[in-house]
């Protein structure tokens, strides 16, 4: 028993009832059902028949794993018959799915990764689950534009990470918070209320095998970094890689840091690895909720305009100092003004573009 501590209904009570938001406050406490329905999934392992792929493949050509489809359709079930949603999208399925029951309709859209980190799934490494809520349309179907909001309209956002604990971290735009499962009782307790993240750092976590393929900004934030003590930084950083963008993420939430999936030039149809409506707007919405900062290294993550549901975008996001730098190393590559990285050595017959 955890005397005297928040329940996340309680919680979303207080923060959302007084404002009329009963609704939202529901449609949040639906999604930590799914997220606790998909954190008993994940935490069978190897006893259930949930590890491996299928052989199927999602809209991004990607593999799909058993446990993304299944915990998409947790969340699909959960959505669908809850009442609170018009419609939903996720990653794992081509367009958005409409609720056509009227009677089941609620005022929002749902948007949301399943399983994030798929590739950690069958080695018993954190995984975890991303979701962004936003208005729907009144009084007719949503449409594909309906869904193509910028970041700065979610009504509220957060991810589950299926570590040695489960925890729900969420904002409503009114700080970051964090709940934990507690598995016998089967309640989010709030264990980590109003999250802060330290403006300053020395971790800083990117995939270095992508390294040939970054632009000149991300290479000196980088170079720098490794350079530590010896050079302009100062200080010695330490660097971390999860693959799970989640677990990065809720690192750097608790301790501090930046996370980096910069534009790159290993595929140019891709802007970037991530996805900007359900992997980068609503960490970006964590991150800013708790001070830190989202952006590509151009533009605030939140501001970018989506013109498709699977739009990938350059993330670069966590202690507000170091997003800060990034962005003005972009500046400076993009403007001319830093004549090492914008030397002919980066130029676009280099061996570094
Ligand atoms: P997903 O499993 O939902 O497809 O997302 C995986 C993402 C993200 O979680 C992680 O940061 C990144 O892919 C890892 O990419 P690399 O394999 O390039 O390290
Ligand atoms: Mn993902
Ligand atoms: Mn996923």
């Amino acid at each position: 028993m955890h005397l005297g501590r928040t329940t996340l209904s309680k919680f979303l009570i207080q923060q959302l009832q007084a404002e009329g938001k009963s609704d939202l406050a529901a449609l949040l406490v639906d999604v930590a059902a799914a997220v606790k329905a998909i954190s008993a999934m994940t935490a069978k392992g190897g006893l259930a028949d949930i590890l491996g792929s299928l052989e199927t493949q999602n809209i991004q050509g990607e593999t799909q794993k058993k446990l993304d489809v299944l915990s998409d359709q947790a969340f699909i079930n959960t959505f669908k018959y809850g009442g609170l949603v018009a419609g939903l999208a996720s990653e794992e399925n081509d367009d958005p799915i409409t609720v056509n029951d009227l009677e089941k309709r609620g005022p929002f859209l749902a948007v949301f990764d399943p399983l994030d980190g798929s590739s950690n799934i069958d080695v018993n490494v954190s995984v975890g689950s991303i979701f962004s809520i936003l208005e729907a349309p009144k009084d007719r179907d949503p449409t594909l534009a309906d869904y193509l909001q910028p970041g700065t309209k979610q009504l509220a956002a957060g991810y589950a990470i299926y570590g040695p604990s489960t925890m729900l971290v969420i904002t409503v735009g009114k700080g970051t918070h964090g709940f934990t499962l507690d598995r016998e009782v089967g309640n989010f307790v709030m264990t980590h209320a109003n999250i802060q993240i330290p403006v300053d750092t020395s971790e800083f976590a990117i995939n270095t095998s992508n390294e040939r393929f970054w632009e000149p900004p991300i290479h000196r934030y980088v170079t720098e970094c490794k350079a530590g003590k010896t050079d302009i930084r100062a200080r010695d950083f330490n660097m971390r890689w999860i693959a799970s963008m989640v677990a990065d993420v809720h690192r750097i939430l608790m301790r501090g840091g930046v996370f980096m999936y910069p534009k790159d030039t290993k595929d140019l149809s891709k802007p970037g690895r991530l996805r900007l409506m359900y992997e980068a707007n609503p960490m970006s919405f964590v991150i800013e909720q708790a001070g830190g900062l989202g952006s590509t290294g151009r533009a605030r993550v939140m501001e970018v305009q989506p013109d498709n549901i699977h739009q990938r975008v350059p993330v670069i996001l966590g202690s507000r100092n170091e997003v800060e730098r990034i962005e003005k190393y972009h500046r400076e590559f993009d403007s001319g003004e830093d004549s090492k990285y914008s030397s002919p050595l980066f130029s676009d017959r280099s061996l570094y573009r």
